[in-house]
């Protein structure tokens, strides 16, 4: 016999359900209000409802967007979405699958794919069960938009979830006696009409630019650099190394090309503010991107690269550096890109803000955090979060802007170091699956990071050496540039360690 089930406490979850809903579309009131559906926020708004908690999801632009930004999802990311169930985001997205990195140095290439075993190593490190099977880490490439329509459409189509179409402009603030606390904000909808959205707790996750960052945070993004976007069509300069993100290292600062769909290539070129070659006078970018950059790219990549510049669809972001800082608003949290950021060469900033997804989905569990109205539970749990989040996120961090000042600086020390560091991808092995194991967002200890970053140091000293020969080292003159070198190692990696701890 069919057993039907009609119980009272069903009808009763239904109708809570339906209450909730009815709150949200209604009198736009929910236990979340979430400002801003990029990756963070769709994807947080998704992992809360998915524990019950009724969510209102605030976007100003649902149009797909169309950026040069969050392109490629290191493995560390694919798999923060499993764990969050959203791994179907990335499918049906004309997704290229991303299997390590090629890194061209003056022209000569070394292959870094990601370690094999990756994710054991993950769910060892985080103590979960392995299920016995070895797998080589994946990313994934794609267009910024599709990946982000696919992510809002999770957020639309789930139940716990109201998603609104307006554009936030300012907090709401309960005042009383003694305490300041944020209920909710305020909103201008088709940019007439003002709207009002409360919630218990409301996220702030409006990307680099926040808006409420000024108020909320101590921290200032710094931006030393832009990268200029140019999107290259993929048949007619196929990569030499597909399925791979390319890396090219010379003179200039670095310059990143990988495929983001079955046609469309990407190239980003960093230009750092005040490039005598990119000023005014000099011609600007274009004549920048013709005369310094283009010399420098494979040789199959040059005349569709030359071809794009001439179409002149340049489009360019600041890139910034930005140390998270603890929330301790009551009712308010940053994150995502409003909390925190790194130089995108590692391709780090989705990774962190999907696995600070599913931290923060365990920390405010509703089985820990019933109700998000209790304030100083919540601000206790940021709190942990702050300081879990480190083992990843100071990995990511560090290794993105050390990596970047590394390979942009050009004085002769920092050349030895860049030599040192190429020569050490090329021995292989574990010179090679520590590094961007630590990239990919696999290996999560912040000591792995500093051991090989010495590693380097004393490999480019010992290149140095064997350079200038045995005779400048009986003069004395080697001891000296190698306590410069090791010098400018310190000096590249410390600022970036101490700006992790301090915070
Ligand atoms: C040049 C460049 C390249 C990058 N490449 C990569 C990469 O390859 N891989 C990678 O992992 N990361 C990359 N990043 C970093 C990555 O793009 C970000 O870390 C990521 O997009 C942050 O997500 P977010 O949700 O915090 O912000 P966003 O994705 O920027 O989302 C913010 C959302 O808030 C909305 N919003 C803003 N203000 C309001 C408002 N007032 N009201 C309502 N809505 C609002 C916006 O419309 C947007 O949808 C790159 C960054 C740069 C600059
Ligand atoms: C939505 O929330 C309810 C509780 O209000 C919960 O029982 C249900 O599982 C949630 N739905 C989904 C799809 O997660």
């Amino acid at each position: 016999m069919p057993y039907i089930s009609d119980t009272p406490s069903e009808t009763s979850i239904d109708s809570t359900h339906d209450v909730q809903e009815e709150r949200r579309r209604l009198h736009h009131d929910a236990e979340v209000v979430i400002v801003g559906a990029g990756v963070l926020g769709s994807a947080l708004a998704v992992a809360l409802a998915d524990q019950g908690r009724s969510v209102i999801l605030l976007e100003k632009s649902l149009k797909e967007p169309d950026r040069i930004v969050g392109e490629l999802l290191q493995p560390g990311g694919v798999e923060a979405l499993r764990k969050l169930g959203l791994r179907h985001c990335l499918d049906d997205i004309d997704a290229v699958t991303v299997k390590g990195y090629g890194v061209f140095f003056y022209g000569s290439p070394v292959e870094i794919p990601y370690p094999a075993n990756a994710v054991e190593q993950l769910e060892s490190q985080q103590h979960e069960k392995s299920n016995g099977t070895t797998t080589r880490a994946e990313g994934r490439s794609f267009h910024h938009g599709r990946f982000i329509s696919k992510l809002r459409a999770a957020a639309l189509s789930h139940p716990n979830v109201t998603v609104v179409e307006t554009e936030v402009t300012e907090p709401i603030i309960a005042q009383s006696e003694l305490t300041q606390r944020i209920i909710g904000v305020q909103t201008l909808t088709k940019k007439v009409q003002k709207d009002y959205f409360f919630g218990a707790l409301t996220i702030v996750a409006d990307g680099y630019n926040s808006k409420f960052r000024k108020t909320y945070s101590s921290a200032t993004p710094v931006s030393k650099s832009k990268f200029w976007g140019l999107e290259l069509q993929h048949e007619s300069c196929p990569l030499p190394m597909p399925m791979h993100g390319h890396v090219i290292l010379s003179d200039t600062a670095p310059i990143l090309l990988y495929q983001i769909g079955s046609h469309e290539t990407r190239a980003l070129v960093d230009i750092p503010e005040n490039t005598p070659s990119a000023s005014l006078a000099q011609g600007g970018v274009k004549s920048h991107l013709h005369k310094v950059v283009l010399p420098t790219l494979p040789e199959q990549v040059r005349a569709t690269f030359a071809d794009a510049i001439e179409r002149g669809q340049l489009r360019s972001m600041p890139n910034s550096c930005l140390p998270a800082t603890i929330n301790r608003t009551p009712g308010l949290a940053l994150l995502g890109d409003a909390l925190n950021m790194r130089h995108p060469l590692t391709g780090g900033g989705m990774t962190v803000a999907l696995n600070d997804v599913v931290l923060l989905q365990s920390l405010l569990d509703p089985a820990i955090v019933p109700d998000l109205d209790n304030t100083q539970l919540v601000l206790k749990q940021f709190k942990s979060f702050h300081w879990q989040r480190k083992n990843l996120t100071a990995v990511i961090n560090i290794l993105a802007q050390a990596l970047y000042s590394l390979f942009a600086a050009n004085d002769p020390q920092m050349k030895y170091l860049q030599k040192g560091c190429f020569r050490y991808f090329q021995l292989g092995g574990n010179c090679i699956d520590g590094p961007v194991g630590l990239l990919a967002g696999i290996i999560r200890q912040p000591f792995v990071l500093f051991y090989h970053f010495f590693a380097v140091a004393f490999l480019s000293i010992w290149v140095m050496l064997c350079e200038q020969g045995v005779l400048s080292a009986l003069t004395g003159w080697s001891a000296v540039q190698g306590v410069l070198i090791f010098y400018k190692a310190c000096l590249v990696l410390l600022p970036y360690i101490w700006a992790e701890v301090k915070s």
